[in-house]
């Protein structure tokens, strides 16, 4: 997780004093940043992990304000984590799925349908917005680490408010234009923190 994103996660807790939140894939970054947030105002963190081996490592903290769950990535017309989401999170923080453990359905989705692939840093900047859409409310918002592809598509598919933060954050110009459709869009890593909201 990026700089840049460990501060907007902690300002945006602290500010929101959330009761629910979800993490698409945890760590050792986020998801204690998270937990100790949570330990000052409350509220509760889940967690979704693919990987056994960083489950493991993650869960071993759980607490009162956190569980976390291994939840292997399926495909069934999209990509998604296979546990089923319930209710509404106040904040979604989407770090995952790695890449990696989504390469084995690339041949299935389609760039139009699940990604724009061409401008992602990544195979990972596959669409996870369908999955959780249900359960953001008008008030929840979606933090998005990096993943630039996923937030264009994300702008480009659904209606939402972006907020850009980190020096490389996508200007207003370019939403206007990813809105309507993707075109001359940057690749690569970018250190940016994107925050989505229903609008
Ligand atoms: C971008 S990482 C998520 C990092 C996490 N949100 C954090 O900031 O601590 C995406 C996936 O890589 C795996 N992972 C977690 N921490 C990792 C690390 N330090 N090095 C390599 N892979 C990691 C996990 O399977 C995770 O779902």
């Amino acid at each position: 997780m990026y700089q840049i994103c460990r501060k907007v996660l902690k300002k945006y807790i602290r500010l929101l004093g959330p009761s629910r939140i979800l993490e698409l894939g945890g760590g050792l970054n986020s998801t204690p940043l998270i937990r100790n947030e949570l330990k000052k105002c409350g509220g509760f963190v889940t967690t979704l992990e693919d990987n056994p081996y960083w489950c493991n490592k993650i869960k071993r903290y759980d607490d009162e304000y956190s569980e976390t769950i291994l939840s292997e990535i399926v495909f069934d017309g999209i990509v998604k984590y296979s546990y089923s989401l319930k209710g509404i999170y106040d904040i979604v923080f989407i770090d995952g799925p790695d890449g990696k453990c989504i390469v084995k359905f690339k041949n299935y989705f389609s760039k139009k349908k699940h990604c724009f692939r061409s401008l992602s840093n990544g195979i990972q900047s596959i669409d996870m917005m369908t999955y959780i859409w249900p359960h953001i409310g008008p008030k929840s918002i979606v933090i998005v680490d990096c993943r630039i592809g996923s937030v264009c598509y994300y702008l480009h598919r659904y209606n939402l408010k972006y907020r850009g933060f980190g020096r490389k954050a996508i200007s207003a110009k370019t939403v206007r234009q990813v809105k309507k459709r993707c075109k001359n869009m940057s690749t690569g890593t970018i250190r940016m923190c994107s925050v989505l909201k229903r609008s």
